[in-house]
């Protein structure tokens, strides 16, 4: 399997795309649509067993992000990322509606509020919200324009695993700086354990 391109999908993972694809098929409001999802996913992290090991693959210099599906009509795409004790992301956003949830062990997750309306290029002011710790079986959500920038990362002594879907193909953010209060775009990409890792990643 590689990370760039996914498989033929079965099993639970194959469930849960299709009822995701039923969620959208019925176009609901986005609030609804992370209702479903998470619903969804949470059925999911019942056990990682149908996880295919090379999804399960770190990386030594990022947290590792592994492509499982992409829906043919773009709407979403399910992701498994793999974090070494220490490995985080920076401060960023996503423009789209997102569910996470913990498959192995737990992430720490910290929200952000942007204070500024964000017309100044380059500019932005965040206020740091309530960090929580999501643990194996639990998720948490994306809701733009509000609730939407965050960092995540893996504040224990343990490989994580947590399973990502994302209301688009994600291969762009926003990396924000909140003490020089900047913003940047950032590309980032799919880890492909046979072709080695992108050249960059957050
Ligand atoms: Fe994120």
């Amino acid at each position: 399997m590689t990370s760039n391109q996914a498989t033929a999908i079965a099993g639970p993972l194959a469930r849960f795309v299709a009822g995701v694809e039923a969620v959208l098929d019925c176009r609901p409001a986005m609030p609804v649509t992370i209702k479903q999802v998470s619903a969804l996913l949470l059925e999911l992290l019942d056990d990682s067993s149908w996880l295919a090991e090379a999804a399960k693959r770190p990386r030594d210099d990022s947290y590792a992000r592994h492509l499982l599906h992409r829906d043919r009509d773009n709407r979403f795409v399910v992701l498994a990322l793999v974090w070494r004790p220490g490995q985080g992301t920076p401060i960023h956003d996503h423009a789209c509606w997102g569910v996470m949830g913990v498959l192995e062990n737990s992430l720490q997750e910290v929200g952000f509020e942007r204070l500024d309306d964000g017309t100044q290029p380059g500019f932005a002011e965040l206020r740091e919200l309530t960090g929580r710790q999501v643990s194996a079986g639990s998720t948490s959500y994306l809701l733009p324009p509000y609730q939407e920038i965050h960092a995540i990362g893996n504040n224990t002594d343990r490989m994580t695993i947590s399973i990502h879907v994302y209301g688009r193909d994600i291969d762009e953010v926003n990396v924000f700086e909140p003490i020089g209060r900047t913003v940047r775009p950032m590309r980032i990409k799919y880890y492909d354990p046979e072709r080695g890792g992108p050249d960059f990643a957050i």
